[in-house]
């Protein structure tokens, strides 16, 4: 077993070790104009309904956006789309077009008005159902109601952000464990 030395870590901090799913692309449609941003901080919230807890800041043109339409699209990026994923977290859909700007494709969506992004390889329709979260804590509390998943590769290799400009990218995928698991908790 591992030992460590270890020293007092501002708590604010933390967030780096445990920010654990892939960055995610949140397209979201509105007044006839669509939008995307980059989201780091979401977590699953149930799994039928499949609930999503996301963290919108209330700058992000995206806020009002998702928040007026309750819809939008949270769409998995690649580490091929790196350079873009971080182009579109730097900058608002007040000022640009970011579907024009970085040259991405915009694709109907089946069950919301928001769009998918093409060049992701998964997008899961998303429609808002909890609002009573957004004031104090800027959580949105999304339902996904259609997913579209590449059919290949099974595993792709995502981002995942540690915070202060710092990407892990998601390594290879292992069954050693498996074994240990009881059915149970391996069927959920
Ligand atoms: C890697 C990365 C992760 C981010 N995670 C979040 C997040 O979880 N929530 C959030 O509100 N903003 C997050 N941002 C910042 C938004 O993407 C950024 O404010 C964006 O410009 C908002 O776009 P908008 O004004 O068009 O909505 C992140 C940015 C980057 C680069």
């Amino acid at each position: 077993m591992p030992t460590y030395r270890k020293k007092n870590f501002p708590v604010s901090d933390v967030r780096r070790f445990l920010e654990p799913g892939p960055v995610v692309l949140v397209s979201s449609r509105w007044k006839a104009r669509s939008n995307i941003m980059t989201m780091g901080w979401h977590m699953v919230m149930s799994e039928e309904p499949s609930l999503i807890g996301c963290f919108i800041w209330d700058q992000d043109h995206s806020f009002e956006m998702i928040r007026k339409s309750r819809e939008c699209v949270i769409n998995i990026p690649t580490v091929d789309l790196a350079p873009t994923v971080v182009k579109i977290g730097n900058t608002s859909g007040r000022d640009i077009d970011k579907f024009a700007t970085f040259k991405l494709t915009a694709l109907p969506a089946k069950k919301v008005g928001a769009p998918l992004i093409e060049e992701c390889y998964a997008n899961f329709e998303c429609k808002l159902v909890d609002t009573s979260l957004i004031k104090k804590y800027s959580l949105f509390v999304l339902e996904v109601l259609k997913a579209h998943v590449a059919v290949a590769p099974k595993f792709p290799r995502t981002m995942h952000y540690r915070g202060h400009g710092l990407f892990m990218l998601s390594g290879p995928t292992v069954i050693r464990y498996r074994r240990l698991f009881k059915r149970e908790i391996l069927n959920a």
